[in-house]
C-alpha cells in the first residue's frame, strides 16, 4: 500500500511516499527558515501562505521522482495537529481534497506521534513497549509507549519546550532563528566547567521539566561577562550541558519507574550531538537500548507522517470528509480516539 505523507504543522513543507512493505520510497522537504529569519521567529500567516505555494509542487516532485502514478497511491496521511492552525489547514485541506478526487482515504496524524514513530524508518527499529523522550520546538514530553497509539504521558515541560529554550538562549547569544543548531555549533568552541548551570527540577521527584529558569540563568551569566566570542561559546556549552544532563536524569528515572529497557529519543532537539551522547552514556550504564531517527528525520518531515498514517490506515482507522485540525492535541488522547471524529 503506497501512502502519501504531508507535513505542514509549522515552518517546513514535507512530502513523502511510504510503502507498507517496501518502506520509505521518497521524501522531500522545503524549509521556510530563510523567510522567517528576518523576523527572528515564525510568522504564522507567512508560513500558511508559503505552504500553499510549495505543497502541490512538492507532491508532484515526489510522484515524479519515485515514478509512482497518482493511481498507485492508496491513502493520504497529513498532520492534523498540534501546530499552527493556518499551516495545518493547508495540509488538511490539500490532503482531503486530493483524497476525495482520487477516491482514497485521508487520515489525520498527530505530529508528536509522527516524531515518536520516526525511528521506525531506520534499519534497526525499536520494538514496543518503550519510553519516548520527544524534544521539539513546541513540546517536551516523556511518554510510555505501550503499543501503537497507546501512549501514557509520564512528564512534560511546565513552561518552555526544550527547543524553545535552545532558540531563546541562542537569541540572547546573538544567533539567528532557529538558534538550536547554531547554539550547538557555537558550543563546540566552548570550554567546559567555566560556568555551572542548574539542572532544573532534578532534585525533587517527578518526570516534569522546566526550562525557563535556564533561559534566565543564561541571560544573567552572559551579562556578567564581556560578551566576547569565547564568553558566548562557554555560555552556550554550559547551557547545552545542563539541558542534556537534565534530560538524561529524567529519562533514567522514567526507565527505572516503568521498568522498560528501551528509550526512543525524537523531535528536532534530538539532532543535537551532545544530547545524543549524554543519553547514550546514560542508557549504557542502565543496560538499556536507545533509538534515534537519522538527523534529517529528527526535525519535521513528511516521512514520519506517511509512516504514522500508514500504520493507522492498516489498523483500519477512518475519518469523515470534513476538514478539521487540532492546533492543541494532547498525545495521551490518541488511544481513545482510535475512531476519531476528525
Ligand atoms: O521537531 P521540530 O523540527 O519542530 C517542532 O515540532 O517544533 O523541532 C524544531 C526545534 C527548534 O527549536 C530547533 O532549534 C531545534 O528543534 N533543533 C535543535 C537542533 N536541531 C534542531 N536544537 C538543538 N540542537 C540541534 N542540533
Ligand atoms: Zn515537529
Amino acid at each position: 500500500m503506497y501512502i502519501l505523507g504531508i507535513e505542514t504543522s509549522c515552518d517546513e513543507t514535507g512530502v513523502a511516499i511510504y510503502h507498507s512493505e517496501k518502506g520509505l520510497i521518497h521524501h522531500c522537504l522545503y524549509s521556510q527558515i530563510a523567510m522567517h529569519n528576518e523576523y527572528g521567529g515564525i510568522v504564522p500567516e507567512l508560513a500558511s501562505r508559503d505552504h500553499i505555494r510549495k505543497l502541490i509542487p512538492l507532491i508532484n516532485e515526489s510522484l515524479q521522482q519515485s515514478q509512482i502514478l497518482k493511481s498507485d497511491i492508496q491513502g493520504i496521511a497529513y498532520t492534523a495537529g498540534p501546530g499552527l492552525v493556518g499551516a495545518l489547514l493547508v495540509g488538511a485541506a490539500t490532503a482531503k481534497s486530493l483524497a476525495w478526487s482520487w477516491g482514497i482515504p485521508a487520515i489525520g496524524v498527530h505530529h508528536m506521534e509522527g516524531h515518536l514513530l520516526a525511528p521506525m524508518l531506520e534499519d534497526n527499529p525499536p520494538e514496543f513497549p518503550f519510553v519516548a523522550l520527544l524534544i521539539s520546538g513546541g513540546h517536551t514530553l516523556l511518554v510510555e509507549v505501550k503499543s501503537l497509539g497507546h501512549y501514557q504521558l509520564l512528564g512534560e515541560s511546565l513552561d518552555d519546550a526544550a527547543g524553545e529554550a535552545f532558540d531563546k538562549a541562542a537569541k540572547m547569544l546573538g544567533l539567528a532563528y532557529p538558534g538550536g543548531p547554531l547554539l550547538a555549533k557555537l558550543a563546540e568552541q566552548g570550554q567546559s566547567n567555566r560556568f555551572k548551570f542548574p539542572r532544573p527540577m532534578t532534585n525533587r521527584p517527578g518526570l516534569d521539566f522546566s526550562f525557563s529558569g535556564l533561559k534566565t540563568f543564561t541571560m544573567n551569566t552572559l551579562n556578567n561577562t564581556d560578551k566576547t566570542q569565547q564568553d558566548k561559546a562557554d555560555v552556550a556549552l554550559a547551557f547545552q550541558q545542563a539541558t542534556a544532563e537534565t534530560l538524561a536524569i529524567k529519562c533514567k528515572r522514567a526507565l527505572r519507574q516503568t521498568g522498560l529497557k528501551r528509550l526512543v529519543v525524537a523531535g528536532g532537539v534530538s539532532a543535537n550531538t551532545q544530547i545524543r551522547q549524554t543519553l547514550l552514556e546514560m542508557v549504557r550504564k542502565e543496560r538499556a537500548e536507545i533509538f534515534f531517527p537519522r538527523p534529517e528525520f529528527c526535525t519535521d518531515n513528511g516521512a514520519m507522517t506517511a509512516y504514522a498514517g500508514c500504520q493507522r490506515l492498516l489498523a483500519r482507522q477512518q475519518e469523515s470528509l470534513s476538514i478539521n485540525t487540532r492546533p492543541r492535541w494532547p498525545i495521551d488522547e490518541l488511544y481513545t480516539q482510535r475512531k476519531p471524529s476528525l
